[in-house]
């Protein structure tokens, strides 16, 4: 068993949708039995230690008395999560001879362990799957994964439940079934329009969002149908293309919310708390997750309640609507996401909600509507190209709501002008509208297109 030997398995590192490819070494030195862990490592990959140690000695084996010295390389690299146990414990298997090394080499390998020896889901394992693609090797990974990994397109992947199979697996003794890629859903999600009654201004203007890729602020009383109107988006927006489901997959696999390997064509639609913290929206944390904006990404974000959010958390948002990207700082690496959405807004006039209706407004108004529209920064309303201001419905629009006539806009007027003129916004600049003018709203609906166009409905 070679003495000296270093055994070398390869996984990766994941930096924002970027999966780096990473070499663990695990080297036996004579000496006082020890088990330890170099390269930059966060906590989660320290613990690694234990669950290996438990997983290794689940199958009968003990561990051998040297030092056991593994290296996480390059070292500069940030490694975080616990998918690095499985090839840990493979290099210390293949260390000890047990696995053959050579056999290895042929792999990415990515894996949470239990003291059992079971392998458990981890986050990022469609991108794994595609930088092994890249890199021209196959996937090894825990079995529950196997159909996210098989989206990685014509690599070998062994999705194996648990070490010891995965071990008889490498030794030819009892081979595991390839994994099929899981489906793609095609539906649509969210509310259907044609269920608002009345609002025709209000849904004539989600229609001109969805064709030009607009931010829409929703303003008015409770109970106008704001946020229902608001969860209508994505159901008018055209499906994702398949490119685009592969990005919105592999930020919901970083951020380990890819259920069963299926791809959605459908629009993300994220619809955040307003005490979200900054790090929920942005990303970040103790582990780099990708927040709501970039789980929004080619979808919707919406923030319901507008004025509620903490100015940090908002102010947060401007970077990203702005590039659609967004960075967060480590301690020595930048991690970027995606993060292209629509942003739909909502809010009241007031604390109240009632500002003009002399029937119900509070006493302290308009004063107080000055103070909670101030509440949201001015640059962050100027990304907003589209202000609504939203009537409550009367009685007499829900009953006559003139539904038919709508029903024939919905379904291709959004679409067809995606598909069009619009579709050059969409991609290339996303908030192009004229901030100079965005602020200058007046009437029930004014927006601001490149060239500056007002429209104005009829009140
Ligand atoms: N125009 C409408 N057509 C059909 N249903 C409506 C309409 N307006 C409101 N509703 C219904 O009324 C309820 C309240 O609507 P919603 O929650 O969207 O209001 P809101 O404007 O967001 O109010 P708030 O300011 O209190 O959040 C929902 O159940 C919604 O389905
Ligand atoms: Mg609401």
């Amino acid at each position: 068993m070679g003495g000296m030997m270093v055994a070398i398995v390869s996984t990766v590192a994941y930096l924002g949708l970027e999966a780096r490819g990473v070499e663990v070494q695990v080297q036996l030195i004579p000496g006082l039995p020890a088990f330890n862990m170099v390269g930059l490592a966060d906590k989660a990959v320290g613990e690694s230690r234990e669950r290996v140690r438990g997983a290794v000695a689940g199958m009968g084996l003990a561990l051998p008395p040297k030092r056991i010295a593994v290296n996480l390389s390059p070292a500069d690299l940030p490694k975080e999560g616990s998918h690095f146990d499985l090839p840990v414990a493979l290099g210390l298997l293949a260390a000890m001879g047990v696995v053959d090394a050579e056999a290895l080499a042929d792999y990415v390998v990515v894996g949470e362990l239990g003291l059992d020896g079971r392998l458990a889901p981890s986050p990022g394992v469609l991108l794994a799957a595609l930088h092994a693609a890249e890199t021209g090797r196959g996937l090894i990974c825990p079995a529950a994964q196997g159909s996210e990994a098989a989206w990685g397109g014509g690599i070998e992947v062994v999705a194996a439940p648990d070490l010891l199979s995965l071990l008889n697996h490498l030794k030819g003794e009892q081979l595991l079934a390839p994994p099929q890629p899981g489906g793609v859903e095609e539906g649509r999600s969210g509310p259907d329009l044609r269920q608002v009654k009345g609002q025709e201004v209000a849904k004539r203007a989600l229609e001109i969002a969805a064709a030009g890729a607009h931010n829409l602020l929703f303003c008015g009383p409770p109970g106008a149908g704001k946020s229902l109107m608001a969860a209508c988006l994505p159901g008018i927006l055209p499906p994702l293309d398949p490119a685009e489901a592969l990005e919105v997959s592999m930020v919901q696999s970083v951020a380990g919310t890819l259920p069963g390997g299926t791809l959605t064509r459908a629009r993300p639609f994220r619809s955040p708390h307003h005490s979200a913290s900054m790090a929920a929206l942005t990303g970040g944390g103790l582990r780099v997750k990708p927040g709501e904006v970039s789980l929004a990404h080619l979808g919707v974000l919406f923030l319901d309640e507008l004025p509620e959010f903490g100015r940090a958390a908002l102010d947060s948002l401007r970077q990203p609507l702005e590039t659609g990207t967004v960075s967060v700082a480590r301690a020595n690496a930048h991690v970027t996401f995606p993060a292209r959405v629509q942003l739909v807004a909502a809010m009241n006039p007031c604390r109240c909600g009632h500002l003009g209706d002399a029937g119900l407004a509070c006493a302290r108004a308009p004063r107080c509507a000055a103070d909670y529209q101030a509440k949201v920064s001015g640059p962050l309303l100027d990304r907003i190209d589209l202000h609504v201001d939203v009537a409550a419905v009367s009685a007499a629009d829900v009953k006559h709501g003139s539904m038919s006539e709508y029903r024939k806009l919905v379904g291709t007027t959004p679409s067809r002008l995606r598909r069009g003129r619009a579709a050059k916004r969409f991609v290339g600049h996303y908030n192009s509208g004229s901030r100079e003018l965005s602020r200058k709203h007046a009437g029930p609906i004014s927006m601001v297109f490149d060239p500056p166009i007002i429209l104005r409905a009829a009140a």
